[in-house]
């Protein structure tokens, strides 16, 4: 079975890639030519062009396509709309065509941000009000899935994907967290910003097992747990016996768009049809920690 996976150098693709690689044949690309672990080429192909992106599927005939890849820094995309739209929604309607042609099943990449945090635990058959431009652009990509029903779909909502840096890819809120208090720097953590922080590893299973599974529709893959950034901070610092007192509570987020208090999505249905169990900060912690000490 071929299957392409879009935003290859992406965080959350690091894990799906290295999850699925020794079974499935895969064809990875991202907007910029690389490797993946030294032994997979990662082809360029940026899917904003949608002529480009037409052609390389029709040449390579995948018969799943996994799309991860998004513009997903939310100051950048509320400043930089019409590239977001591009990406986040145009290349989703691109995808779109051809699998109805084909009948290739899709597994969409969304996010926790459609929501607008005012009426958390959220469900998966719940109605979306994003408060931001990323998290409308994320929307609008999935509702161009979910109105065409000539495909097989999954979508996939992960919330604050963390663990080590990925190469290729910037920090996550545990890496940032971790690095700042490896060296003695203070940490300032929102404690009005709520979500389920979701283990980077947990994502590559629960996407191995949509796929085993055959499992179509709305999944949150998020972690078990509800915390703010404070609580995330402080419960990595009891794990890997950083001072706590370097880790400062705040009541805003520095960012240009605005930011949703409270992103809990209910999760059970989903995580009960993966037939997994995804690892609780701590718990991921732990097994972080243990990573570190095997290096
Ligand atoms: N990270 C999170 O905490 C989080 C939380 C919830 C949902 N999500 C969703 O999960 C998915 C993956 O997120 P991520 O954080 O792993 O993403 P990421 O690390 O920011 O990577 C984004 C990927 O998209 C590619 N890309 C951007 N513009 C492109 C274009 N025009 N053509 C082709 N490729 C393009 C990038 O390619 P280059 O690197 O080559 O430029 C990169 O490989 C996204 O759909 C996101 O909305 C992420």
């Amino acid at each position: 079975m071929k299957i392409l996976v879009t935003g290859a150098k992406g965080y959350a693709a690091s894990s799906i890639i290295s999850t699925l690689a020794p079974e499935y044949d895969l064809i990875l690309t991202s907007r910029s030519k690389g490797t993946f672990n030294q032994n997979i080429p990662i082809i360029p192909l940026d899917l904003t062009n949608s002529f480009a992106t037409n052609s390389f599927l029709e040449e390579n005939s995948p018969d799943i396509i996994i799309h991860t890849a998004a513009i997903t820094l939310i100051d950048y995309a509320e400043t930089h709309q019409d590239e977001t739209q591009a990406i986040n929604v145009k290349s989703v309607e691109t995808l779109c065509q051809y699998c109805e042609k084909t009948a290739t099943w899709l597994i969409h990449f969304s996010t926790d941000a459609l929501f607008s945090g005012e009426h958390a635990p959220y469900s998966e058959n719940d109605i979306p009000h994003p408060i931001n431009y990323y998290g409308k652009s994320k929307l609008m990509g999935e509702q161009i899935i979910q109105n065409n029903q000539n495909f097989p779909f999954t979508i996939c909502r992960p919330s604050v994907i963390y663990g080590w840096k990925a190469t290729h890819h910037r920090g996550n809120l545990f890496y940032d967290f971790y690095s700042r208090l490896f060296a003695g720097e203070k940490v300032y953590a929102s404690q009005i910003h709520y979500g389920n922080p979701t283990y980077l590893e947990d994502l590559g299973r629960c996407v191995y097992q949509i796929i085993k599974r055959k499992i179509h529709g709305i999944l949150h893959t998020v972690g078990p747990v509800r915390m703010n950034k404070y609580e995330f901070a402080l419960e990595l610092a009891s794990i890997f016996e950083f001072d706590p007192k370097l880790i400062q509570p705040i009541v805003h987020h520095p960012g240009k768009a605005p930011r949703p208090h409270d992103l809990a999505l209910n999760y059970e249905n989903s995580i009960q049809k993966l037939g997994i169990k995804m690892l609780s900060p701590r718990e991921a912690f732990q097994v972080l920690y243990n990573s570190k000490l095997d290096a």
